[in-house]
């Protein structure tokens, strides 16, 4: 079997409040998702990359990797389960069913070998995912008047963070997006479709500096996330 990074970068970014997608804010000096894509296309099971960009994406022609023969370019959909159903769409013919396609969101550049390592290692059927164990205290809330109230404190000692890569079989994958939308499900993660068709995915602990860079003060621990590594 093989395995295809699919890496949706089509989204618009809006919570980090820049002139641009954040996956081409400037980090040391390069964009950020080609601290993704050298990250990933450096792991040695990656040979190549589906990178999902938006049709109007005036920023990747000016990317290390936008000329690279290792990535295979796909268009963006308006959510981002769209956006990876059109990666995988773009490995048809390629891709075996059997193969594993590694969603990671290029939003995510401190991804380390490490890690990756530690999935492959644990990665079973149906899949696998890095989480983080939550530490701090949860409480349900609902809203009331101008903000939110506490309703109760939700038990954590069961609660993770959902990380990317998240690791599937390219044909199982398809298919359970694919069912997710026939049925008006809403797809937050890749698990979360294969746990609406009945399968258990394996969480596998990863590293808390895999932040997704989401709001602006993210910018600054990812570049120092980034230096140390
Ligand atoms: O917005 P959020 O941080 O949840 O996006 C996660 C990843 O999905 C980002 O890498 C973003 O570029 C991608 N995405 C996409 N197509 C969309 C929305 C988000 O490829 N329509």
């Amino acid at each position: 079997v093989r395995y295809w990074p699919v890496l949706p970068a089509a989204g618009v970014g809006s919570r980090m409040k820049a002139d641009r997608p954040k996956q081409y804010l400037s980090l040391q000096g390069r964009y950020l998702m080609d601290h993704t894509l050298e990250r990933m296309l450096s792991y040695p099971l990656f040979e190549r990359a589906v990178v999902v960009l938006s049709d109007e994406d005036p920023y990747w022609s000016a990317s290390e990797f936008a000329g690279d023969s290792r990535v295979i370019r796909a268009p963006g959909g308006s959510e981002r389960c769209y956006s990876v159903l059109n990666g995988l769409a773009a490995l048809e013919g390629v891709a075996q069913d059997e193969d594993w396609v590694v969603v990671h969101d290029v939003a995510r550049p401190c991804l380390r070998h490490s890690d990756l390592d530690q999935l492959f290692h644990e990665l079973q059927d149906p899949g696998a995912i890095l989480a983080v164990p939550t530490r701090d205290t949860m409480k349900r809330g609902h809203h009331s008047g101008e903000g939110s109230v506490i309703d109760h404190t939700v038990d954590r000692t069961q609660l993770w963070h959902a990380l990317t890569p998240q690791v599937f079989r390219y044909g199982q994958l398809q298919q359970a997006l694919t069912q997710c939308l026939d049925d008006g499900f809403e797809v937050t993660d890749e698990a979360s479709a294969i746990e609406h068709c009945g399968q258990s995915p394996l969480l596998v602990e990863g590293r808390s500096d895999n932040i997704k860079v989401t709001r602006p003060e993210d910018l600054a621990l990812a570049e120092f996330f980034l230096s140390r590594s």
